[in-house]
């Protein structure tokens, strides 16, 4: 377990992952989208997860919501909310657990919501069936709660069928159904990136805003680094599976210590920062059905060694940061005993 993993305990984590693995089982080999990962939320903490596509961001929350449907995909570990240990749970203990304690967004709100229902009482079904509502109770909850949404005229949305709505108002619905029991922590998937650009940085900003006001915590999942470090308190960047370095969002835009969190830096796109210029990271992640023995991002490190090619490096630990580099190797000896 890494050193950031371990000093969860001294904060009240929300959430505690810890060597969480999900694999899925196909022909052409066994893909580990999650392969080893350790994490934690603490309570009103906002963490981001940032990585390239393809790296198991998706994986690592849809694993965490026990929402892994394929057929013969195996996840193992712990994933702790609270005192609760999800994967431990029977199926109809985490029907009660998703949108009361947990909640995720999804990037596309079109899955989410069903057409043939009014938003309103999409939302009102959580409150009734988490919170005990009653029919009337529930809607006027649902109203306070369009308003908070920051959707005009509150009392006519509530009775419109979704296709009704923009994109960017059927997001925000989405975004009401999930905060709408109070999870203790919301888990939100790329939750922007189906929307036009100029409504994606207020969506953002609302979901900042709500879950700083309803004192919940947040786990962002985004490929842009500019939309983590906007709204995020600390962050960890994905590679192949795996967390490559974590630590504080001004600790990272300070100095990032790991050769791949420096390229994204790079490779950021500029929706929060229209003053950054777009690159891209040369080269593509590895197969995760054979990843190297060594560090998974070496081919395309401008910085690798031979050590680089095996076994794959620990993580080096320093005062807030942890990341998994040969360089760091003995740089975080010396930070440790300082
Ligand atoms: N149900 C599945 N069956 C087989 N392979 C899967 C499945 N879901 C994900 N994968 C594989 O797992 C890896 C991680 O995918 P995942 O969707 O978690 O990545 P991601 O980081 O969310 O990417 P993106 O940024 O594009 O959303 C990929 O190689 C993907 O092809
Ligand atoms: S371990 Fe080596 S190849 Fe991997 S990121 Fe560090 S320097 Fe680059
Ligand atoms: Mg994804």
């Amino acid at each position: 377990m890494s050193g950031e993993a371990r000093s969860a305990a001294n904060g009240e984590a929300v959430l505690e992952i810890e060597d969480l693995r999900t694999s899925f089982r196909l022909r052409r080999g066994t893909v580990r989208a999650v392969d080893g990962v350790d994490l934690f939320v603490r309570r009103s903490e906002r963490v981001g997860i940032v990585g390239e596509s393809g790296c198991g961001k998706s994986t690592l929350a849809l694993s965490v919501m026990r929402l892994i449907q394929t057929p013969g995909a195996s996840i193992t570990g712990s994933v702790r909310l609270g005192g609760l240990d999800l994967l431990a749970l029977a199926e109809d203990e985490m029907t009660q657990v998703r949108g009361a304690r947990v909640a995720m967004v999804y990037q596309d709100p079109y899955t989410f919501l069903n057409p043939v229902f009014r938003v309103g009482d999409q939302i009102a079904e959580s409150l009734i069936a988490h919170r005990g509502m009653s029919i009337a109770d529930a809607r006027t909850e649902t109203l306070a709660l369009l308003a908070k949404l920051q959707l005009p005229q509150p009392a006519s949305i509530i009775d419109a069928y979704p296709h009704q709505l923009s994109g960017g108002q059927r997001q925000r619905i989405v975004i009401g159904m999930a905060i709408a029991c109070r999870p203790a922590l919301l888990i939100a998937d790329e939750p922007t990136t189906a929307l036009d650009v100029t409504v994606q940085a207020q969506t953002l900003r609302l979901i900042g805003r709500l879950v700083a006001d309803l004192g919940m915590s947040l786990l962002l999942i985004s490929h842009d680094l500019s939309v983590i470090a906007a709204l995020c308190d600390r962050v960890y960047v994905m590679y192949a599976g795996q967390i490559v370095e974590s630590g504080p969002v001004e600790a990272l835009y300070g100095g990032a210590r790991h050769p791949y969190t420096s390229a994204l830096f790079g490779a950021t796109t500029t929706l929060l920062d229209p003053k950054r210029e777009f690159t891209v990271i040369p080269g593509a992640p590895p197969d995760l059905a054979s990843p190297p023995s060594g560090c998974r991002f070496a081919v395309r490190c401008p910085h690798r060694m031979d050590r680089c090619a095996q076994p794959p490096p620990p993580f080096a630990a320093g005062p807030g940061w942890d990341a998994r580099c040969w360089l760091l190797d003995e740089t975080a000896d010396a930070s440790a005993r300082r």
